[in-house]
């Protein structure tokens, strides 16, 4: 292959390398930063700290709605996200619906993601080792 051509394979190769770790560190930020999903998704120890290593792996929920009402029983572990396709779960997060048509059960809130915002937060927590 003449140089030039193997420097724009190469060169286009790193682009999307960039373009892909950029994204999930948008996630990283979404998830860690602003829609807080750790808060609930992530266990704690007994002071409340969040455990090392275990981010998103899955959570008993610390508190209770103050009214008789449905209630997930505990947030499960979203870390890889395994039981959604990349496209399930940016459809999931941008209208709340999940593939099965279960509605999601408080107080997992129903996510209105923009399409990028959606597909940043997946692109984060696929890249996550999904707990075993
Ligand atoms: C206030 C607590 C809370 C926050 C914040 C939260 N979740 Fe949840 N999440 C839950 C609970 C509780 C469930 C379980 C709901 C159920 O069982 O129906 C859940 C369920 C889910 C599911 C469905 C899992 C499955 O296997 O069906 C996904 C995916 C998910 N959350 C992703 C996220 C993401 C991504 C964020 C941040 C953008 C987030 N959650 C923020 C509490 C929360």
């Amino acid at each position: 292959m003449p140089l030039f051509l193997l420097g724009a394979v190469l060169g286009s190769g790193t682009k999307a390398a960039e373009v892909n770790s950029a994204q999930i560190e948008r996630g990283r930020y979404l998830v860690h930063g602003v829609a807080l999903c750790i808060d609930c998704h992530s266990p704690r120890d007994e002071k409340g700290q969040f455990l090392a290593g275990k981010h998103l792996t899955g959570a008993a929920l610390g508190f209770a709605a103050t009214v008789p009402m449905p209630w997930a029983p505990a947030a499960p572990g979203i870390a890889g996200l395994e039981n959604f396709t990349p496209e399930q779960a940016v459809k999931f997060l941008m209208t709340g619906e999940r593939p099965s048509g279960v509605p999601v059960l408080p107080p997992m809130p129903a996510y209105r993601m923009d399409q990028d915002e959606a597909e940043a937060v997946v692109a984060y927590l696929k890249s996550l080792a999904p707990q075993k």
